[in-house]
């Protein structure tokens, strides 16, 4: 009995001492005490959504049908509400979340442009007066609260025409087409707009859209999966050819015509995951640096330098393409800014000198081919996770990652500007019950933050950060389950609820925030009138 109290006493005294621990711990990790004042003077602080994913609307006022509509409504594969039809129905509540937004003090909200609202069948037709309308109300109102538009002009959303007309970019055809819709943007809105980005993640769309066949056009072949068209090993670098050169086509017009006196900045959004060695072997070092050529240097490379990175160059043969002298000055130095959307850090094992076996279903297929840079990732190793996980597959939280693949890019690009165009964390599961309750995201943007302070301590030039997602919404073939959203949408209803990193997002913007975590308690510092 008495050997027992002694026990007890110690693990109490242990107990005690943990939150010291903690404590000591994470403020090495630098992760606690992160302040909007931590960040350069003008920093932009924002919050990210895109059009498809929030707008609803579908074929309203005169917008037309989009290779996304197609994909679930005439495509098939209608279940539920997973489809973006509804979707948040920002199209007619977009006055109620500029208001949200004012309410957080984000100066900045990047959005996307509907292609297919704004161009109902592309070139082919006439500009839809509506949809210019539209965004222009939401520009106006935004400046009007101190909020700087944040533009992306293409976010994977493009009228079905020019897929059914030339099979979209897999054609060279859609580089024309971009542009022409690049033009009709600028044309109407670069008056105000002093930020732009081009195209949203080439890299991941091509994945998803010529490997995976998860979203439109559903193309792919073996080994990757086995669709009734496609070709994987060749459709995924056609597609990024057409993108890049649209991009450079459309940067070139905004230089030469729209460019507010210097005061403009146009760029591209990379999907931007770090990659570690799965082990310490060299080959596996290696296999991490080829993992961030053949994501990251695949876009960047190209409008940065002028051309693919080396690493794709010795590895594809004839099937990677190649740019003519013109185009390749055309690429290089087309951008004033790179847009990294980072969520997480997955594993890298060489798959040159071992060999890489794929049998279970969390293997990347096409390891041993080219178009994968010979290289499995995992998310594991020796069974433990490399982060907490989300409720994304494969997003697990590596807050060390920020500031690896910001230093990446600093170093590869010689400390071009970079924006965090996207950054986000999605609940495990169905977060309906506690949505109040989502101290999770909380800590994961203080710990992403700190280390996105951490790079721009050692020299990054990082110019802003947005967090995905404003609200809960449409998250492509996930449907409606994953939420990213600092606001919950509630179905059927679409009221927007204030989930409290939103609160703490406020708090953080006016330098107010307290978080205390280790008793799970987020402290507002106006707490009881969360009524946004
Ligand atoms: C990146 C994409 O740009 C966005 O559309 C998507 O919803 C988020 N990642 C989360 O997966």
């Amino acid at each position: 009995m008495k050997k027992n109290t002694t026990v007890c006493g110690f693990c109490r005294f242990l107990i005690l001492l943990l939150p010291a621990i903690v404590t000591v711990e994470s403020s090495i990790d630098g992760d606690r005490d992160i302040k909007r004042s931590d960040f350069p003077d003008g920093f932009l602080f924002g919050t990210a959504t895109s059009a498809y994913q929030i707008e609803g609307a579908y074929l309203e006022d005169g917008s037309g049908p989009s290779n996304w509509d197609h994909f679930f409504g005439i495509g098939g594969n209608l279940t539920n509400r997973d489809n973006g039809f509804i979707a948040d129905d920002y199209y007619h509540r977009y006055m109620e979340d500029i208001e949200l937004m004012h309410s957080l003090g984000v100066n900045a909200y990047r959005f996307s442009i509907s292609w297919s609202r704004v161009l109902p069948k592309g070139k082919f037709g006439e500009v839809n007066q509506e949809a210019i309308i539209f965004y222009n109300k939401i520009i106006d109102n935004i400046l009007l609260r101190g909020i700087q538009p944040f533009v992306t002009i293409h976010h994977f959303d493009y009228p079905q025409e020019l897929e059914d007309r030339y099979g979209g970019w897999l054609s060279p055809l859609m580089q024309e087409d971009f542009v022409y819709f690049a033009e009709t943007c600028f044309n109407n809105f670069a008056d105000r707009v002093k930020y732009w980005a081009t195209i949203n993640e080439p890299n991941l769309f091509v994945e998803m859209a010529y490997v995976r066949a998860t979203y439109p056009p559903a193309r792919c072949s073996p080994p990757y999966g086995n669709c009734a068209q496609g070709n994987s090993d060749v459709e995924p670098l056609i597609a990024v050819h057409n993108m890049l050169l649209a991009h450079a086509k459309a940067s070139k017009l905004y230089g030469e015509q729209f460019k507010l006196e210097g005061n403009g900045m146009i760029g591209i959004i990379v999907h931007a995951f770090m990659y570690i060695p799965l082990t310490d072997d060299k080959v596996d070092k290696e296999a991490a640096k080829r993992a961030l050529a053949f994501n990251v240097a695949w876009i960047l490379d190209p409008v940065v330098f002028g051309d693919y990175p080396p690493e794709m160059r010795r590895y594809h043969g004839n099937e990677l393409p190649n740019f003519s002298s013109d185009e390749r000055a055309l690429l290089r130095d087309s951008i004033d800014f790179i847009g990294i959307n980072h969520y997480s850090t997955i594993y890298a094992k060489d798959c040159i000198y071992s060999s890489c076996s794929c049998n279970d279903s969390s293997c990347t297929k096409g390891n041993d081919r080219p178009l994968r840079g010979f290289v499995s990732t995992a998310v594991e190793r020796n069974g433990v996770p490399i982060g907490e996980p989300t409720g994304m597959i494969r997003f697990f939280v590596v807050p060390k990652g920020m500031e690896g693949i910001v230093l990446y890019v600093k170093q590869r690009y010689h400390n071009k500007a970079i924006f965090v165009t996207e950054n986000g964390y999605s609940s495990p599961d169905n977060e309906d019950a506690s949505y109040q309750n989502d101290l999770e995201r909380i800590n994961f943007h203080k710990s992403y933050l700190s280390y996105l302070v951490k790079a721009i301590r050692k020299g990054a030039d990082v110019r802003g950060y947005f967090i995905w997602t404003l609200m809960d919404d449409f998250e492509w073939s996930n449907g409606y389950n994953p939420k990213f959203g600092l606001y919950r949408i509630d179905h059927p209803t679409l009221n927007r609820i204030p989930k409290l990193s939103a609160g703490w997002y406020r708090d953080f913007l006016s330098n107010t925030s307290s978080v205390d975590i280790v008793s799970s308690n987020y402290i507002s510092s106006n707490e009881r009138d969360l009524a946004y």
